[in-house]
């Protein structure tokens, strides 16, 4: 049999994740049907937090998020210096400043020390914390920083869905204002596209609700224009809406909430999976030199959204170009994940941050290479690239 292309990530959708979707299809309503809200309620218990809102995207989700914080131009905002663009994306689009904090030396989620570095020089409005692979940031300790300086704190949790800190599941808001997902097809679960944020405060919440659909609802209790909405008998006009405030069009269809939902149910089955594939990479790497395998603190449930290893290559006296071209030619897929956003050309000409003063997050750029894991992933597929790796190592 031939072998196949391994990709570094990969959904896993079966036939009755189809067959949901079909039945969607095959109904009348199929952007604004009743499945969005029960795919709300049921992400909502499984993270353990009152409201969640169901997107367009994670993009859509950092995005909405910041507009119900009220973020806009004169806010100062930190994230991750290791991250997607769109955690400092999601500021940038409102006007606000946007700055980096160094990754955290063993978890490589951003870093309570230089965080607090930044935070006792300027005011800052938001932080937005990235639970980086699936690993969450140290959540209790930044947000005991959020009651010292007062600041909202956003988790960009688009890698973490499954996982928990201090035994709560990423999602539940203990120690955040606001948690926002992505249901990207190399996501925990997918939707396509698609995005989720929970919340545990009501006014945020119905802020979403609006953001998420242009601005406008229908409660008449919140009408301000009462001579529009009501007729001569005192009865509610039936076409009747009121646009409050500029939104978006960042829904979700009903289609893909119904797959949402299904692969909800298998979420527990993922995260075991992945960290059964990652328990075994971790037993295999163990011994090789100049090779470090990803960090799993104590507190911390890992949910291996990404496997990634670190190899000093200046040591190895090679180059990751090298090791990636030899895995592709041998059909495995690899990644770099991420780039330092503050190196992309928009932040660099914007802002021009120095290299130096991230040093952590410039050595696990050098560093990070991301390998094969996903839930289809077999025992010796996983053996082949455990077996190309050592031997790349080794041999050159
Ligand atoms: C950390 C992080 N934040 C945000 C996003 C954006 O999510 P989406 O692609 O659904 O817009 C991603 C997705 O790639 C991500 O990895």
């Amino acid at each position: 049999m031939k072998s196949r292309f391994l990709p570094y990530g990969t959904q896993y959708i079966d036939t009755i994740d189809r067959n949901k979707i079909l039945k969607i299809l095959k109904s009348n309503l199929i952007t604004q049907g009743p499945e969005i809200k029960k795919f709300e309620d049921k992400f909502a218990k499984y993270v353990g937090s009152k409201y969640a809102v169901a997107c367009a995207s994670g993009t859509a989700a950092l995005h909405m998020s910041c507009l119900a914080l009220g973020i806009n131009s004169k806010s100062k905002i930190l994230t991750s210096a290791i991250t997607f663009v769109a955690s400092a994306n999601c500021a940038e689009y409102l006007g606000a400043n946007v700055d980096f904090v160094d990754v955290d030396k063993k978890t490589f989620c951003i870093s309570v020390a230089e965080l607090e570095k930044k935070l006792k020089k300027k005011k800052i409005d938001l932080v937005i914390s990235v639970h980086l692979s699936g690993h969450s940031s140290d959540m209790s300790e930044i947000y005991k920083l959020k009651k010292k300086y007062n600041f909202h704190i956003i988790e960009d949790s688009c890698h973490a869905l499954g996982g928990k800190f201090n035994n709560f599941k990423v999602g539940s808001c203990k120690y955040s204002d606001i948690s926002t997902f992505s249901f990207h097809p190399v996501k925990p679960i997918t939707t396509g596209e698609g995005g989720m944020i929970t919340t545990n405060n009501k006014k945020i919440y119905e802020k979403l609700l609006l953001y998420r659909t242009h601005g406008i609802h229908k409660n008449p209790s919140k009408f301000e224009n009462k001579k529009l909405a009501y007729d001569k008998y005192n009865q509610r006009n039936m076409w009747y809406y009121e646009m409050k405030l500029l939104g978006f069009n960042y829904r979700i269809t009903d289609f893909q909430a119904a797959l949402g939902i299904s692969q909800l149910t298998k979420l527990n089955r993922f995260t075991k999976k992945r960290n059964q594939i990652a328990k075994y990479y971790n037993f295999k790497f163990k011994n090789i030199k100049f090779l470090r395998t990803p960090p799993n603190s104590k507190n911390v449930h890992h949910t291996y959204h990404l496997y990634t290893i670190l190899i000093d290559f200046k040591k190895l006296g090679i180059t990751k170009n090298q090791l990636m071209k030899y895995l592709y030619k041998k059909k495995i897929g690899s990644q770099v994940l991420y780039i330092p956003v503050f190196l992309q050309p928009y932040y660099k000409n914007k802002y021009n941050y120095k290299s130096s003063d991230f040093p952590v997050s410039m050595e696990y750029y050098e560093q990070a290479l991301s390998i094969p894991i996903f839930h289809g992933l077999k025992k010796k597929e996983q053996d082949n690239i455990i077996k190309k790796i050592i031997r790349f190592l080794n041999f050159n």
